[in-house]
């Protein structure tokens, strides 16, 4: 059975569930890539119950992703309880709820952030959901419903009396959606009381970021989203800078990078697919450098993976990628599940 918080004091940096984005093939180029334990992105409970295809198609994994848990989202105790341990019959090494997500179509039917208003009945549905597995459970967070209902502190109560291993908090109540900032003020109050690991997530967008925030919180490790998507180095750079054993700086290399990510995607043989995630991969890693808007464009005429790989070699030759404007300032995928 996996400690996964043995797994976190050997690396705290945690890839956040991105629905769309951190897909199989992405996972195991970001674990490649330096990143700790894997969660996937959220799933229907429902979809588990019915063996949905495309359901199921989302919770595949690798060995070399362990450690690696399937998050599922549901409002129903004995829907998320038997999904739980399909989950678990089917290899994982745990289970993380969704309780983060602000999408209506999710909020309407009480599941993802719409769980964190009623700690108490969360709580019922966060035992039954454990009593149904043996390995741990784990649940990401939002700091509240809004900013007259912040419970994090309360929702984390609720999951230690729950037998949950960890939790994780997004530092933007749900009504944020993802606008203003992560309040890591809060994710350190939190913290100060927990009885639980906490893992703190929302707008870490360099390694210098993600290492200030873990010291400075206390928090037992940190989540990043986004920020891998601009930095895929951002993993390797923030355990260098946390174990305090830099070796000077990262070696970036576009070429090797993406020729991997490529070798990753192309596992699928779709090529319909490796084509769209290559375009979506090397036109966000573009960010920042010179003249990213036109290589952006010249990348959507393209008609294969190879040729998108081919232009970027030849873009991200022509300068020096030490030299990265920062454009965390930009809006920059303003939506998600959690
Ligand atoms: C496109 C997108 C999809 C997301 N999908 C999920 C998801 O499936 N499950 C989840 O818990 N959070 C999801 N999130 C939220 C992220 O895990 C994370 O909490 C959020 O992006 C804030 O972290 P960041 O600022 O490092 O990106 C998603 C976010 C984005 C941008």
């Amino acid at each position: 059975m996996v400690d996964l918080v043995a797994e976190l004091k050997k690396n705290p940096f945690i890839l956040a569930p991105m629905a769309g984005i951190t897909d199989s093939p992405f996972r195991s180029f970001m674990r490649e890539m330096g990143c700790g334990v894997l969660i996937t992105e959220l799933v229907s409970a429902y979809g588990i119950e019915y063996r949905s295809a495309r359901t199921l198609e989302l919770m595949k994994f690798t060995e070399p992703q362990r450690p690696l848990g399937v998050q599922i989202f549901g409002e129903d105790g004995e829907i998320l309880a038997k999904a739980a341990a399909f989950v678990e019959s089917m290899g994982a090494d745990f289970v993380d709820i969704n309780l983060g997500c602000p999408v209506p179509k999710v909020v309407k039917k009480g599941a993802g952030s719409a769980l964190l208003k009623e700690p108490l009945v969360l709580q019922k549905i966060l035992t039954q959901v454990k009593s149904a597995i043996k390995i741990p459970l784990t649940i990401k967070i939002r700091t509240g419903w809004d900013e007259k209902t912040i419970n994090a502190s309360e929702i984390v109560r609720a999951a230690y009396n729950s037998g949950v291993t960890w939790v994780a908090i997004h530092g933007r109540t749900r009504a944020q959606g993802y606008s203003g900032l992560a309040d890591w003020d809060l994710v350190k109050k939190v913290k100060e009381t927990s009885p639980l690991p906490i893992i703190g997530n929302g707008d870490l967008v360099t390694a210098e970021k993600a290492v200030k925030r873990l010291q400075e919180t206390g928090c037992d490790g940190v989540m990043i989203g986004r920020g891998c998507l601009k930095n895929p180095w951002i993993f390797q750079q923030c355990k260098e800078l946390w174990s305090q054993q830099s070796t000077g700086q990262v070696e970036k290399n576009f070429c090797q990078s993406l020729g991997r990510l490529k070798e990753l995607v192309d596992e699928r043989k779709d090529d319909r697919y490796s084509l769209l995630q290559m375009k979506k991969f090397v036109a966000w890693f573009s960010s920042g450098y010179p003249n990213s808007q036109t290589f952006r464009k010249s990348l959507f005429q393209a008609q294969t993976a190879s040729e998108i790989l081919g232009g970027a070699q030849n873009y991200f030759n022509q300068f020096d990628i030490s030299h990265q404007l920062d454009t965390s300032h930009e809006a920059f995928l303003m939506g998600g599940h959690g």
